[in-house]
């Protein structure tokens, strides 16, 4: 199965938003159409972070959603990722931490990215064992309501 990410265009932006999670778990993430909305404003934190939202693809079919935001200024972490999630009726075949581990792969090839950071409601159990796989480790701090997990690339 090919698995890409494509971004958000004029072209692709409303069969992103048809994307779905399961109802149970929609207190874990904005809807696409709110993540979309958030991507053309960006927000200030130390400076400017710009939005970066993606389409993920399986074999050419939309799957899912993320979106990770930048700001090379930052002192804490230079990326962060905002928003992660895998329609429905497409999860537990690997697409989730492919989509994770694609975009970290872009992170670790550019030199001014340093840390990333993440967020996850305290109680998203399979969100945070997928990213502790993946190398974030939880500094004891929260984001809101949410738990912050670090990476530290370099
Ligand atoms: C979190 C999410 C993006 C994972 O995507 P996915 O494509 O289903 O995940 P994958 O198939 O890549 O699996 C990743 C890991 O999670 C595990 N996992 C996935 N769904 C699971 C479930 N319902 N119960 C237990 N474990 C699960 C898999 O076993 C896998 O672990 P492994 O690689 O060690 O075997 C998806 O479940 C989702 O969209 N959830 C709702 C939104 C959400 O919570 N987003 C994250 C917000 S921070």
């Amino acid at each position: 199965m090919s698995i890409e990410l494509h971004p958000v265009t004029a072209q692709n932006w409303r069969a992103l938003t048809k994307l779905q999670v399961r109802e149970d778990q929609q207190e874990f993430v904005a809807s696409n159409v709110y993540s979309i909305a958030q991507s053309q404003f960006g927000f200030e934190n130390e400076g400017h972070w710009d939005f970066y939202p993606f389409g993920v693809y399986a074999d050419g079919e939309p799957v899912g959603f993320i979106m990770y935001c930048l700001n090379y200024g930052h002192s804490r972490y230079q990326g962060f990722i905002m928003r992660l999630m895998v329609d429905e009726r497409f999860q537990g075949k690997g697409l989730g931490r492919a989509a994770m581990t694609q975009t970290l792969e872009l992170f670790r090839a550019d030199e001014r990215i340093r840390e990333v950071g993440i967020s996850y409601e305290p109680y998203n159990k399979v969100a945070q064992a997928l990213y502790a796989s993946l190398g974030f480790v939880e500094p004891g701090e929260m984001v809101g309501d949410e738990t912050l997990a670090i990476l530290k690339l370099r």
